[in-house]
């Protein structure tokens, strides 16, 4: 079946068609994203009625383009999958709308499709064997959550941040020593130029039997270090900073990521979301999996980022399961 996966839940319109079959085929027959990060970087962060505007500037050519790179048309699509929730809800209703407009004047069937287990089906896609239960760590600008993927549809929560994402975390201390919106990737290249440990900052795994996390507390304390040091006139080591500052992070993700496995005694770890491309989580996550007998899937950088591809895979389990949507389907800002 071919599936046109629509995204626009923050700052990319996306398109894509990709090809399931019931046998376990998943194949990507074209997956079109249209950045906005040149638009919202003049900002320092993403302004949510700009984005809204550009969605509906970009999203029929886009999908027009997913089309006609796969060498289809609306005729051949058993399916139309949207994300319709978390995200702005402003940039959610373009794809949204568009969506349902098309599924309905052609007559094809339409799922809303939850944006975060869309990042979890990115993996289906580069990693065509894998099946649940696993485990999936979800680290975006947007989330940073730990699930049990009971089945396709069938997840868990079992470990979140109680505040910011990770995501997000990066962006806010990278744009205050300098670098552009979004600064998650230049803040993993710097940190490769640094000592990490070489400064001080609280760890955002929570302490005691749980699966949380906390940003609050290492963004302050990095903020704070890096207020003390302008105030004396002084320089901000920021490699010796982004190193110990993704250190940080990617410790605490991947302690809660070895007490998830062995709570749950999984042998499947999925990597997802945005953050996921940070070559120092990934590491970290690989030696995590390795120690403790488990195989770590991960999409390629490529399919890390919001992307429509894994909305489309996303959406495939909800048809299967028989989660179709009608005219009534919403944007939603929460999860
Ligand atoms: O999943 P995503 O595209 O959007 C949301 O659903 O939020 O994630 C975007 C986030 C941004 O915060 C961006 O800075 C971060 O992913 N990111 C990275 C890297 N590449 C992107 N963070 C750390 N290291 C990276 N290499
Ligand atoms: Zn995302």
């Amino acid at each position: 079946m071919y599936i046109l996966g629509m995204e626009s839940s923050c700052d990319e319109t996306s398109a894509a068609v990709v090809e399931m079959t019931e046998d376990g085929g998943r194949r990507i027959c074209s997956n079109i994203v249209a950045s906005q990060i040149e638009t919202h970087r003049l900002y320092g962060g993403v302004v949510p009625e700009i984005a809204s505007r550009a969605h509906i500037e970009a999203v029929s050519g886009i999908a027009y383009e997913a089309l006609q790179t796969a060498g289809i048309t609306l005729r051949d699509l058993g399916l139309v999958a949207v994300t319709s929730h978390p995200g702005l809800i402003g940039a959610l209703l373009v794809g949204v709308n568009f969506a349902k407009s098309l599924a309905f004047a052609n007559g094809i069937p339409l799922v809303g499709v939850n944006h975060v287990k869309g990042h979890v089906a990115a993996a289906y896609l580069s990693h065509t064997e894998l099946k649940p239960p696993f485990l999936a760590v979800v680290v975006s600008g947007g989330h940073t959550s730990i699930y049990r993927v009971n089945d396709y549809n069938d997840f868990l929560e079992i470990g979140a941040t109680r505040d910011d994402a990770a995501g997000e975390a990066f962006d806010k201390i990278g744009r205050v020593i300098g670098l552009p919106y979004p600064a998650g990737a230049a803040m993993d290249k710097l940190a490769c130029e640094g000592r990490a440990g070489s400064v001080a900052l609280p760890s955002p795994a929570l302490t005691g039997d749980t699966l949380d996390f906390s940003f609050s507390g290492i963004k302050t304390a990095a903020l704070n270090y890096i207020n003390g040091l302008n105030q004396k006139g002084e320089e901000i080591p920021r490699a010796d900073l982004a190193a110990s500052y993704t250190e940080r992070i990617v410790s605490a993700v991947a302690a809660k990521a070895a007490k998830a496995l062995a709570e749950t005694g999984l042998t499947k770890l999925v990597l997802a979301g945005g953050v996921a491309a940070n070559s120092h989580l990934r590491r970290a996550l690989a030696a995590t999996c390795e120690k403790q007998g488990a195989t770590l899937f991960t999409p390629p950088i490529s399919l890390c980022g919001d992307n429509a591809a894994m909305i489309a895979a996303a959406g495939y389990y909800e048809y299967l399961d028989g989660n179709l949507s009608d005219t009534s389907l919403n944007a939603s800002a929460c999860d």
